[in-house]
């Protein structure tokens, strides 16, 4: 079952899985498909560990181990023992499992929880002829979720969530997620050939995912995923994978990357996420109020994800902002502006006109990313 072709979901927050299937299917995943929450593909255990390794804006990678119609604990109970556990796992696999219910009528998380490792033990004990199962071994982290009555038992290849790159340890405030900051580098149209920069930089989690993207540097390049200790894999070939991702990678490549913002607090985290990432020297972040802001540099993009006036400063103080990112633009002839905001009135207050608009969730805010 390991080199066969399996089925793959890619989950990612609502708004973003049609970015995410555009970089499965530039991966050469080509019969992605996005569905709600997630995007669908098939390959090997060992093409899904690359897909792990490169997708910018996606959460987690998993397996899709069964899949049905589960309107009672017995038909969850089936669906899962009939699944082939013992082809992916050995017999002393970690076998923690978690769940979640929308709109069912299995509603209790905890009761899903033990009914699937259940029928999981079970299926374990009888493949492998035997009373006990240690549990030592690498771990398998299986998922059950139940959405309208339709259960989807999986198998995490991930571990941590994949916005965990490794560079960010200290969190700010209200800081944006890794792969949304990446999704806001392939929305704002950026291709690594002009200068950016962010005048509420924050913790520069904007910044980052910028020069990465500019340098071709795999996401997950200095992160380790479950999958790589599963028993089984072609561990050669996933040796292969992170060198020819290794190989790809050119520093060399970013260009002008540079931040701002007027918390000298939020700079010092953003200088340690920056040395974490490796890419010190690569991105200058400095103390300046956006409202003073005057760069040498010609076409700038400004990509920014400034205060929403919800959970950083009142709505008047973020609105006497936002006033600012027009004199910004005229102040930089030709540069351009991408920002991210959850605020309805943007536009109006700032007075611009967005080209383009995209409607997509940072954490549980509902935001518009506009280009002007
Ligand atoms: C939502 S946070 C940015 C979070 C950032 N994207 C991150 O991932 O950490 C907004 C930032 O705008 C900054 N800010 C607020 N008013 C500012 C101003 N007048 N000039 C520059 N930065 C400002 C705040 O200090 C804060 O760091």
């Amino acid at each position: 079952m390991l080199d066969s072709k399996l089925t793959f979901i890619a989950t990612a927050a609502a708004g973003l899985e049609g970015l995410c299937k555009r970089e499965l299917l530039r991966l050469g995943f080509a019969d992605a498909r996005a569905e709600l929450g997630s995007v669908r593909f098939t390959a090997t255990l060992t093409e899904a560990f690359r897909a792990c390794l490169w997708l910018s804006c996606a959460d987690r990678v998993l397996l899709v181990m069964a899949e049905g119609e589960c309107r009672s604990f017995e038909a969850l109970f089936q669906l899962v023992k009939a699944a082939p556990w013992s082809e992916v796992l050995p017999r002393d696999a970690a076998m923690p499992v978690s769940g979640r219910c929308a709109r069912s009528q299995l509603m209790s998380v905890r009761d899903c929880q033990a009914i699937t490792k259940k029928a999981l033990v079970e299926h374990m004990m009888g493949a492998y002829r035997t009373g006990t199962l240690p549990e030592t071994g690498p771990r398998y982290q299986v998922d059950t979720a139940l959405h309208h009555d339709m259960a989807r038992v999986t198998l995490d290849l991930c571990g941590d969530a994949l916005n965990r790159r490794g560079y960010r340890t200290w969190n700010g405030e209200a800081p944006l997620r890794e792969t949304a900051a990446a999704a806001l580098v392939t929305l704002s149209g950026w291709r690594g050939d002009t200068p950016l920069h962010d005048p509420c930089c924050g913790t520069g989690t904007l910044l980052i995912e910028a020069a990465f993207r500019a340098a071709r540097r795999a996401p997950g390049l200095t992160r380790a995923f479950d999958a790589e200790r599963w028993t089984g894999m072609d561990t050669a070939a996933l040796r292969e994978i992170r060198e020819d991702a290794k190989k790809q990678y050119d520093p060399a490549l970013i260009p002008s990357v540079s931040g701002s913002d007027i918390s000298q607090e939020a700079l010092t985290l953003a200088r340690r996420h920056i040395r974490q990432a490796g890419l010190e020297g690569k991105i200058r972040v400095f103390r300046e109020d956006l409202r003073d802001l005057s760069l040498a540099e010609e076409n700038i993009c400004f990509l920014t994800n400034p205060p929403y006036g919800e959970r950083l400063g009142d709505r008047k103080q973020c609105e006497s902002l936002y006033r600012q990112m027009k004199p910004l633009l005229l102040r930089h002839p030709g540069s351009r502006l991408c920002v991210i905001t959850s605020h309805p009135g943007f536009e109006r207050v700032a007075g611009l006109r967005a080209r383009k608009k995209t409607r997509l969730y940072n954490g549980r805010l509902e935001c518009n990313f506009m280009r002007f």
